[in-house]
């Protein structure tokens, strides 16, 4: 399925201060969550709408609603906690879900330790994470919430490597991935270039090198 790119002058600028190696932690935190809810407004575009009958203070008109969609938000911990609040702000009654897990060193896979989600196999699943690199981390994810039941999952990153768009689009072509940059590629280490460096470091100031 397709891959979508948020070009809007908003994201790109905000981008832009992120991948600055001088951006401080306070800065970088918020910016991200402004660009989780400006792509936020990507990633619902297709919600559905239906009529509803509605009095202003002045007549009786038809207006539009989201029809009964049931979304929930669920970030790959850590650095996808970052996006949570932002898509929150545009959609306050959607409910949290998370996982757990980080890539391992040496072998850059992802390593699983944590999966708890709301009732309910009917939602809309926004899985999010910044950073889509070898695609590990998001195809694991990906794979655990389909076999719980959910079939309607949606990929919000914000910096993908071609690399880990292939391996999603390859493993689990019915996904669609929003992001905001495709880079170049990654490096020895699996990180990606120009990229941002680490996300989850940057979001916590965790930084120990
Ligand atoms: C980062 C990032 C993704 C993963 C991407 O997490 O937030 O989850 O790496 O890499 P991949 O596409 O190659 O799997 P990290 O392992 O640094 O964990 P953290 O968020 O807890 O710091
Ligand atoms: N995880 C990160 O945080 N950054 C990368 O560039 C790759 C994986």
């Amino acid at each position: 399925m397709a891959l979508h790119i948020v070009n809007h002058p908003m994201v790109q600028h905000k981008l832009t201060l992120m991948r600055m190696k001088e951006t401080s932690t306070r800065d970088f935190r918020e910016l991200l969550r402004e660009i989780g809810m400006l792509m936020g407004y990507e990633v619902t575009r297709d919600f559905p709408l239906r009529d509803i009958e509605i009095e202003t203070p002045m007549q009786k008109t038809v207006a539009k609603e989201i029809a009964v969609r049931k979304t929930v938000v669920v970030p790959i911990l850590r650095a996808g906690l970052g996006m949570v609040e932002g898509l929150l702000m545009l959609m306050p009654s959607a409910r949290v879900g998370h996982i757990g897990m980080y890539r391992d060193e040496l072998t850059h896979d992802p390593v699983f330790y944590y999966y708890r989600m709301p009732a309910g196999k009917d939602r809309t699943v926004i899985l999010t994470d910044p950073m889509l690199a070898t695609g590990g981390s998001a195809c694991d994810a990906i794979r655990r919430l389909k076999a719980d039941g959910y079939h309607d999952i949606r990929m919000m990153c914000l910096v993908a490597a071609p690399e880990g768009v292939k391996r999603v689009q390859t493993e689990h072509p019915d996904i669609e991935i929003y992001t905001a940059a495709l880079d170049n590629g990654l490096d020895e280490n699996c990180y990606i270039l120009p990229g941002l460096g680490d996300a989850g470091d940057r979001i916590f100031g965790t930084k120990t090198k």
